[in-house]
């Protein structure tokens, strides 16, 4: 499973990227707006310290708008992936920009058949929401294993990113079910990496070292 990083703060994509395990990054209009920065430099800052798919999204609704935005932002970097939200206007923007060989990554996806709209109109990604499906009370990971399920059954070649994670279980639970990509929030990422029992290993092994003698500096 590919790890992309859901945030435009470019102080935790530069830390989380030197980890070396970064494949991409999402952002939305409201991640971006906490920066209170302008749209395009943001992006363009992201592009040039991950070499991956770096999610933009439209903020149009209607399909001729949605399509002369994807444009303009494709134009930014070669990596750049267009995101769009789940909506009739949207699949008809995603079939057009795909057939000019613009990338697209359809968000707010909440059901499987709209993950089935979506790769039928050509997206390269889809996005479901676990964690706001979770919030209503409706079993998100269930939506994601389905879908990961049925795109392996027609070889559908749009993939899966798990979106609106909400914690380690998450990303567990999306890694069982074989999912292609989870998009994680920065504090995720920090929980992921620790346990207990590695923080208590590492001082156990650094205190009984003390007193060994070495030859260069350790
Ligand atoms: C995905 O691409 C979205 O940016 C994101 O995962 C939304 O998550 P939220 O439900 O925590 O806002």
């Amino acid at each position: 499973m590919k790890f992309f990083i859901d945030t435009a703060n470019i102080e935790e994509i530069k830390e989380i990227n030197s980890w070396g395990i970064l494949s991409g990054v999402t952002t939305n209009p409201s991640l971006i707006a906490r920066e209170g920065r302008v749209f395009e430099n943001v992006v363009k800052e992201i592009t040039e310290i991950v070499d991956g798919p770096i999610s933009a999204e439209v903020t149009a609704t209607e399909c001729d708008l949605m399509v002369k935005q994807g444009r303009e932002l494709s134009k930014i970097h070669k990596n750049i992936i267009i995101k769009i939200p789940m909506m009739e206007e949207g699949l008809k923007a995603v079939s057009i920009l795909s057939k000019e060989g613009i990338k697209t990554n359809v968000t707010l996806i909440f059901s499987v058949n709209q993950a089935l709209l979506a790769a039928n109109a050509g997206a390269t990604y889809v996005s479901p929401f676990l964690g706001r499906l979770d919030d209503i009370g409706q079993d998100g990971m269930e939506l994601v294993s389905d879908l990961s399920e049925i795109f392996d059954i027609y070889g559908i070649k749009t993939e899966i990113i798990a979106a609106s994670i909400r914690n380690t279980m998450h990303i567990y639970e999306c890694a069982k079910c074989g999912v292609d990509i989870a998009t994680v929030p920065y504090k995720i990422f920090k929980q992921m990496n620790k346990h207990p029992l590695t923080d208590s290993g590492i001082e156990k092994f650094l205190e009984d070292f003390k007193n060994v003698e070495t030859k260069g500096e350790f």
